[in-house]
Order: C-alpha cells, then sequence, then structure tokens
C-alpha cells in the first residue's frame, strides 16, 4: 500500500501515518520529523532550515525534495510500501513527487486527506505545546502555518481528486475514531489499488459518514 497524507497542520498526519504504516508494516516518511533531526543534531542542512521551521514556513522545495527521493529508494528496497507525511505541500513539489515516484514505480496508490476546522486544529496544537516542545506550536506560529496551508498547500487536494486516488475524510473525530475508518478504507481499496487503473477511479469522501450514521460532530466550519 501506498498512501500520502495531505491535511492542515494538527488535523493528525502524524497521528494516522503512525497507525497506517505500523498496520501495514510499511515506512512512514514524515518530512517535518526528517527536518527536525536535522535541526536536532544540528547539521548543516538543519541550520538552513531551522529558521524556516520556527516561523511557520515551508523550507524550499528542493530539499525536501532530495529527502523524499532517497526515502523513496529506501522505501522501495523494502517492499515498495510506504506513506508519506508532510509532502506535498504546493503544487511543484505534488508534481515533483509524482515525478519521482513514478520514476522509481511507487506512485501512490490512495491521497488521504484528514479534513477538520482551523479552531479544532488551533485548539489541538496548543494542547500538545503544553506537553511536548515544539518550536512552531506557539499561536502565532500556528496561524501562520494554517494560512500557508490554506494559500498553497489545500489547492494540491483537487488534483488528486481530478487522478482518482482521493480519499477524504472527516478528522473532527476522536482520534481512534479516526484511524479505524481510514483502516477499514484502505482494506477495502487494497486489492483493487493495483487492478484498477487512476484514470478508472473516482475520489471517495467518506466526510458525511458518520452524519449518516447518526453521530454528531461540529463540521460546520470545515473547508471543503
Ligand atoms: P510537519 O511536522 O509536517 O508539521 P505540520 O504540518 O504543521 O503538522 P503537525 O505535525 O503539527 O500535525 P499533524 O497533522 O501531523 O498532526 P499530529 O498527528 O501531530 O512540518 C513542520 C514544518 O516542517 C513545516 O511547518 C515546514 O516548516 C517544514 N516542512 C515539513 N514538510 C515540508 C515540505 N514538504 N515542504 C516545505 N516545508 C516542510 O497531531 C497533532 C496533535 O493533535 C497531537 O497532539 C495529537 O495527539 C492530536 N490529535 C491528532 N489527531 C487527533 C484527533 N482526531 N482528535 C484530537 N486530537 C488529535
Amino acid at each position: 500500500m501506498r498512501v500520502l497524507l495531505v491535511a492542515p497542520p494538527g488535523a493528525g498526519k502524524g497521528t494516522q501515518g503512525t497507525l497506517i504504516a505500523a498496520h501495514f508494516d510499511i515506512p512512514h516518511i514524515a518530512t517535518g520529523d526528517l527536518l527536525r533531526e536535522h535541526v536536532a543534531r544540528q547539521t548543516e542542512l538543519g541550520r538552513a532550515v531551522q529558521e524556516h521551521l520556527d516561523r511557520g514556513e515551508l523550507v524550499p522545495d528542493d530539499i525536501v525534495l532530495n529527502m523524499v527521493r532517497d526515502a523513496f529508494v529506501e522505501a522501495k528496497a523494502a517492499g515498495g510500501g510506504y506513506v508519506l507525511d508532510g509532502i506535498p505541500r504546493n503544487m511543484a513539489q505534488a508534481r515533483a513527487t509524482y515525478g519521482v515516484a513514478r520514476d522509481l514505480d511507487l506512485p501512490a496508490n490512495v491521497a488521504l486527506y484528514l479534513k477538520a476546522d482551523d479552531e479544532e486544529l488551533l485548539r489541538r496544537l496548543l494542547a500538545r505545546a503544553k506537553l511536548q516542545r515544539r518550536s512552531d506550536d506557539n499561536e502565532e506560529t500556528i496561524r501562520r502555518r494554517l494560512e500557508l496551508y490554506h494559500e498553497v498547500t489545500h489547492p494540491i487536494v483537487s488534483w488528486y481528486g481530478q487522478r482518482g486516488i482521493l480519499v477524504s475524510v472527516d478528522a473532527m473525530r476522536p482520534a481512534e475514531q479516526v484511524g479505524r475508518e481510514i483502516l477499514t478504507a484502505l482494506e477495502v481499496l487494497r486489492p483493487m489499488v493495483d487492478l484498477v487503473p487512476e484514470e478508472a477511479r473516482r475520489p471517495i469522501d467518506l466526510t458525511s459518514l458518520a452524519a449518516a450514521f447518526g453521530e454528531t460532530t461540529s463540521t460546520a466550519r470545515m473547508s471543503d
């Protein structure tokens, strides 16, 4: 299974990426974690990107694309599956990531979009700030990360819809519930992803499933 996650900060890319990786026994490639490791080790790359991370700005595309190229090569050697978390973040990264993956015969089977509203995301990240020390978990920087998400990342969601690999999930519910729904959807899709070509597939929208089954969630302000 080859899954990429597109979602705003705090929607659960790391949480659900870890779950999917464990479930399918595939590598979890998280660009934010890789960058923070460099910062923690104060490598040359870490020193070059630290300010970007601290301010909630995107690091230059070539840096993250090089990281992902290396991680894809390792994923291929490990069996060919992966969960990609944190990239792509803009249209240029989406096209470049697709190109690299296609060259290695590893294009994503599923683009998982975790949908949640900004107020909830701010609440989650401020709550995390009280427990963990992340230089970008303060209100001003969180707002900047959300702004950038809406400006340059969210537009790529529709590109995956056009490609037929988009699965949208309501991420406003408790993490366990979101995770269960994701694993169920991926298990259903697993037998067909390699058999049904992208152009013959249609986007799958699970975001109104909860309401259909009588669950109440505050989805009123979620962006489309
Ligand atoms: P990155 O590490 O990717 O951060 P992010 O996108 O801001 O996302 P977060 O890690 O904050 O949230 P998440 O969606 O992973 O949610 P999580 O599961 O952690 O990137 C950091 C920085 O690196 C970027 O700002 C940029 O500078 C740089 N960068 C990275 N990739 C880049 C790229 N491709 N190009 C350029 N720059 C790049 O959950 C968050 C919290 O919410 C946790 O406390 C969790 O327990 C909780 N939570 C999760 N799910 C739920 C739930 N359903 N209900 C309640 N709480 C929940």
